[in-house]
């Protein structure tokens, strides 16, 4: 297959701009690999906490998420859509969603070491094949070569509100005046940071979702989905020597709609 980037959709964007259910979504409907790369970061934040670890040992967090096997597996009822996540075997799903957590682990993820481990991490799950990963460093770092890039973005009080939603579904009762702190200061601190700031590439679509819905959101992506893998078109009459790359084309049509998705992702 001649296109192998176009296999890969990378969704980046700020907290709460809601990434994760979106790309989850877009992943199942196209079939698609989900690699949660904010669930990696929080995995490690919580290693560091079960560790006694102090949180800003960055070599000491880098070496004991290296040896660990986190494991993202498909979401299901008991995780409320969010992908279930092991760490050597223990489910740490919920735990790593509270807002403690959140908010420890934009520190973590400051820290150069841990996000050289994770990154690699991270691009050797994509090796796999057609996947939607999303994060605040894909496209940029991660996958600079992604097929599809998507900046998906809303103002910090529609972003606050959509948290609120999300903590109260999981029994959590914050302040919507605490969270948009929360959210802004967790913005700057993606936004500043040395390494790997967040920001969009120069090659992103960038959705403001203030008024839209999670399928609205997801629909879009679709749409930008199949014209970004849309094979140019093959000329009228192919000359001669050009008829093998047009053949090549029609293989790029045939790329399955749906592919199995793995039990579970070791990393
Ligand atoms: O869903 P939400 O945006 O609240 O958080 P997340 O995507 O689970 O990410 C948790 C934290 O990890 C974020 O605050 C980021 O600081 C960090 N992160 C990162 O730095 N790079 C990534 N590729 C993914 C997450």
């Amino acid at each position: 297959m001649g296109h192998p980037q176009a296999l890969q959709i990378a969704i980046d964007g700020p907290a709460g701009a809601g990434k994760s259910t979106v790309a989850r979504k877009l992943a199942d409907h196209l079939g698609y690999l989900y690699i949660d790369t904010g669930a990696m970061y929080r995995a490690s934040t919580w290693l560091a906490l079960k560790n006694d670890i102090p949180l800003t040992d960055g070599d000491a967090i880098a070496a004991l998420a290296s040896k660990s096997n986190i494991q993202l597996k498909p979401a299901d009822e008991s995780s409320d859509g969010k992908i279930r996540v092991f760490v050597d075997g223990q489910e740490i799903t919920r735990e790593i969603r509270t807002q403690r957590m959140s908010e420890l682990t934009a520190g973590i993820a400051a820290l150069g070491q841990v996000r050289a481990v994770l990154v690699e991490k991270q691009r050797e799950l994509a090796r796999e094949g057609f996947c939607v990963i999303d994060g605040r460093d894909i496209g940029t770092v991660v996958m600079p070569d992604a097929g599809l890039k998507v900046f998906l973005t809303a103002s910090p009080e529609e972003r606050a509100r959509r948290r609120q939603k999300e903590l109260a579904a999981q029994g959590e009762t914050p302040d919507f005046e605490a969270l948009l702190k929360a959210i802004n200061e967790r913005d700057y601190l993606d936004c500043n940071r040395a390494v790997s700031p967040l920001m969009r590439a120069v090659d992103a679509v960038e959705l403001i979702t203030d008024n839209m819905t999670i399928d609205d959101v997801v629909l879009e992506l679709e749409k930008l989905a199949k014209e970004a893998f849309q094979p140019a078109p093959a000329p009228a009459q192919p000359r001669a020597h050009e008829r093998e790359s047009a053949s090549a084309l029609t293989d790029f049509q045939d790329l399955p709609e749906f592919q199995e998705l793995p039990e579970a992702q070791e990393v």
